[in-house]
């Protein structure tokens, strides 16, 4: 018996087929897969199914009934139910008052509902606490409550929309065990991502989609991480890892009880020390909205501390602005990547403000070295544009290898790098990477700030876990384990700092 049947599923928005004729089934009780890179068209499928987006062809069977889901209460009302990352819990109300929102109404006693709530919570094994503000709870104890939301009102199939993107390592398999329960007492489960790992760990079956189309739905055991890899993008991937131990030079960048305010005038970084090396890639592994943001934009120049130092190389930058950050040869490749280029400006001119001083003489830019130049980069970093593209026509991974080619063509002895592969495909990824190892073997000192665990472990000789604006800890790399910075990302344990 099918859960689901979505049979030729199609869905254009403009000019782009988000999803090209697409079949797709969920047994009931399996835990099915719906991996992809980013754009391949997975939350559209999944919106349609919850009757947020209306396909242009195709039709829904929902257990063996045909449907028309013109709205999620309609999904709801056939037992559907979605959890995004974006939550639509009310911060202010309690989490019974949540779960029962729309229900019942406030009249009824609230310790009743409350206890109503717990007996759910206990029932589905998804433990919440029922009185507490939404407000106060972590990301993750939100999630739960979701996800205690969609079954509280009868939800047979779940979809969650890369539920694991928000958590740390132990959240995660606190998840996998509760769908894992789940899945035992009948619900049946989509569970989106665009991680091989995870849905290797959690799921039954996997289906791949790929450009808006799907490329096949394999077994579990019948499949591998570097055949699901393949599919989803269309040849082998080859992680890109550090090689071997490198003899770490003189600290390049040295950051000593470094205070910094964030828009609000609130505490982001508080008493942060650590150092990197020429030769070296420090780490920073933590859960988005840790300091992370204010963190490379005081080493850009952007935002002054209240108190503490920065040293390049020695030299005190602690109040420089952006142009002597950069004259100090410090480089800086940005968390927004749209915010690092002129989008209006095309390649050539966006490289050139970085090589003013090589390409003009006497305050004028050589049209003719300017082209050259950024031809020269192009061809260097395998950029698929022109020196006259305006850079907001790139995609994003292109715009990337523009802000790289820019940054790493002055070879800067300090880098500093915010999420620099979030939101690019594998290819892209593996690139940019490959340019940041390149970067540690030249000996510059590089501090990679990154959400992503994975590229954290792969790339860093040195990993500093920052949690509320705070170094809890900075391990060498051959110590770090992902549950070991896990419990650090959420606060949990302090490690001694040796470095
Ligand atoms: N509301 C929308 N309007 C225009 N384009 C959209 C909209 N939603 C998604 N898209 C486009 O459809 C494609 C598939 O997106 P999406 O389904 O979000 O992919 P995924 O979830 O696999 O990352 C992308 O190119 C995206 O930009
Ligand atoms: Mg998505």
């Amino acid at each position: 018996m099918y859960a689901v049947q979505m049979k030729g599923i199609t869905k254009r928005f403009g000019d782009l087929i988000a999803n090209h004729q697409i079949d797709f089934d969920l047994k009931q009780g399996e835990i099915h897969a719906l991996l992809g890179e980013n754009g391949a068209g997975k939350t559209t499928l999944m919106r349609i199914l919850y009757g947020l987006y209306h396909a242009d062809e195709g039709s829904i069977y929902i257990e063996g009934k045909l449907a028309h889901i013109t709205s999620p209460r309609q999904a709801i009302q056939l037992g559907i139910g979605m959890v995004t990352q974006h939550f639509t819990l009310v911060p202010t109300l309690t989490v019974t008052e949540n779960l029962t929102l729309g229900e019942k109404g406030f009249l009824v006693n609230v310790s009743e509902m409350e206890m109503e709530v717990a007996k759910a919570s206990e029932r589905f094994g998804i433990p919440v606490k029922p009185s507490a503000l939404v407000r106060h709870l972590s990301v993750g104890e939100r999630q739960r409550v979701e996800i205690l939301k969609a079954l509280y009102r009868n939800a047979r199939i779940l979809i969650l929309d890369e539920p694991t993107a928000v958590l740390v390592p132990q959240e995660v398999e606190a998840l996998f065990e509760a769908l894992e329960r789940l899945r035992k007492s009948g619900l049946s489960v989509i569970f989106i991502s665009h991680k091989l790992n995870e849905v290797m760990t959690v799921c039954d079956r996997i289906s791949v989609l790929r450009d808006g189309q799907h490329v096949g739905t394999v077994e579990k055991d019948s499949t591998t991480q570097t055949e699901l890899a393949r599919m989803m993008v269309g040849r082998e991937t080859f992680g890109i890892t550090r090689q071997g131990e490198q003899k770490p030079g003189r600290p390049l960048l040295q950051v000593q009880n470094l205070n910094v305010l964030d828009r609000k005038g609130l505490p982001a970084l508080k008493d942060v020390s650590f150092e990197v090396h020429g030769g070296e890639i420090l780490g920073i592994a933590g859960v988005s909205g840790n300091g992370q943001s204010e963190l490379s934009q005081t080493l850009s120049g952007m935002i002054k501390p209240t108190s503490g130092k920065i040293l390049v190389d020695g030299v005190d930058l602690s109040k420089a602005d952006p142009a002597q950050m950069a004259a100090a040869q410090v480089g800086c490749i940005p968390e927004d990547r749209h915010a690092g280029l002129v989008s209006e400006l095309n390649v050539a001119e966006n490289i050139a403000l970085m090589h003013l001083e090589a390409l003009s003489s006497r305050g004028v830019i050589n049209q003719i070295q300017m082209k050259s130049f950024a031809q020269q980069l192009i061809d260097e970093y395998q950029i698929k544009a022109s020196p006259r593209d305006r850079t907001r026509t790139l995609s994003g991974g292109n715009m990337q290898k523009v802000i790289l080619a820019r940054t790493l063509s002055r070879h800067p002895k300090v880098i500093v790098v915010s999420q620099p592969t979030r939101g690019l495909d594998v290819g892209a990824t593996e690139y940019v990477r490959s340019k940041l190892l390149e970067q540690r073997e030249r000996g510059a000192a590089v501090l990679l700030i990154s959400e992503d665990l994975d590229e954290v472990l792969a790339l860093s000789d040195r990993i500093a876990v920052i949690y509320e604006g705070q170094i809890t800890g900075i391990l060498p790399a051959s110590q770090a384990t992902p549950e070991r910075l896990g419990l650090m990302m959420s606060g949990s344990i302090k490690e001694v700092t040796s470095g």
